[in-house]
């Protein structure tokens, strides 16, 4: 029978064989998939392993540093995060089309770790950690469109002289068995049951127009009460996901006895099993009331928030 003990057992074992006394590196992103892969090899050979933090800048609300806090300080991995934010707000100016927003993100993601990686390279690594999971193993076989909008994570783009044999140790394993293996690796709940998040992050929920970093800011600060709401509402778990949308549309409002010009946000929250389907989750009125005046009272630039009821198909989860 199954359980997380024996899975990380052999893992241990196995990651050990390989490697033996190598030098390995690995990618956080913050997700569940790489950090369960970096404890994991971290539990296996110690600091024989390095993970490496890009900060796009495109992260949540304080999510950057709770990476940093959990990996570096708590479970004392060797962490280089990289501060990141500029280089790629300056890539992402006076792009406004949803693809090219990912290629922008993708390509200068590209080159941040490959810049690293050559660091740690010369320092003698030869391995790659990745979080593939079984259902990522299963999808690469297509192109699907769910491979296809992976490809930022695929560091398969490296150049010939910078090559890694690859560790894979959650191949086998469906994400639900991910979250068992990390809660037993001590993995804090917050992390453990994360909703999915877009690697390009949010600056694909800034629609419509540029990923600025006052917008972003603006979005941040609106997505940081919907979770906030969510999770006291008892709700975070139940969701595939919950998040926030700022299209580039501001609206008249108006508040006390002044006239406001403010951006509309949209709460966008699904419930689905893969992905592939969802349906719009019927949040209770008084929580959605509750959301809106919070965002409304304590984010200056917004004054309009409306509800995302659209199922997919015919709408896709995020919006761009
Ligand atoms: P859609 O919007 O296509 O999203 O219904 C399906 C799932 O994929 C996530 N998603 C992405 N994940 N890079 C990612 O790593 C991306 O570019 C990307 N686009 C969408 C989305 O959050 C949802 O869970």
């Amino acid at each position: 029978t199954w359980s997380a003990s024996s899975v990380i057992d052999d893992q241990l074992a196995r990651i050990r064989e390989q490697v033996g006394g190598g030098r390995v590196i690995c990618a956080l992103s913050g997700g569940v998939d790489s950090s369960v892969a970096a404890l994991l090899v971290h539990r296996a050979i110690g600091d024989q392993l390095t993970c490496v933090f890009v900060d796009h800048g495109l992260m949540r609300k304080n999510e950057g540093e709770q990476v940093i806090t959990a990996f570096r300080d708590h479970y004392k991995v060797p962490l280089v995060a990289v501060d990141a934010e500029e280089r790629f707000l300056n890539r992402l100016r006076g792009v406004t089309e949803p693809e090219q927003k990912r290629k922008a993100i993708g390509d200068e993601f590209i080159r941040v770790f490959e810049e690293e990686s050559a660091k740690l390279a010369e320092g003698g690594a030869r391995f790659l950690v990745q979080g593939t999971l079984y259902s990522d193993v299963i999808e690469s076989g297509g192109g699907t469109g769910a491979a296809t909008i992976k490809s930022h994570h695929n560091v398969g783009g490296l150049p010939d002289d910078l090559q890694f044999e690859l560790v894979e140790p959650l191949r086998a394993l469906f994400k639900d068995e991910v979250r068992a293996v990390g809660a037993e690796l001590g993995l804090p709940e917050r992390l453990v049951w994360r909703q999915p998040f877009p690697g390009p992050g949010l600056a694909i929920r800034v629609v419509g127009g540029e990923a600025t970093r006052a917008r972003l800011d603006t979005l941040r600060d609106a997505d940081a009460i919907l979770q906030d709401e969510i999770r006291r509402a008892g709700l975070y778990r139940e969701l595939w996901q919950s998040f926030c949308v700022l299209p580039d549309v501001r609206t008249v409002g108006v508040q006390g006895d002044e006239r406001t010009y403010g951006y509309v946000v949209v709460i966008r929250a699904v419930t689905s099993d893969d992905a592939m389907t969802a349906d719009w989750a019927r949040l209770p009125y008084d929580l959605l009331e509750q959301i809106a005046s919070r965002m409304i009272n304590e984010i200056r630039e917004v004054n309009r928030v409306v509800l995302d009821i659209t199922s997919k198909p015919p709408g896709t989860i995020e919006w761009e």
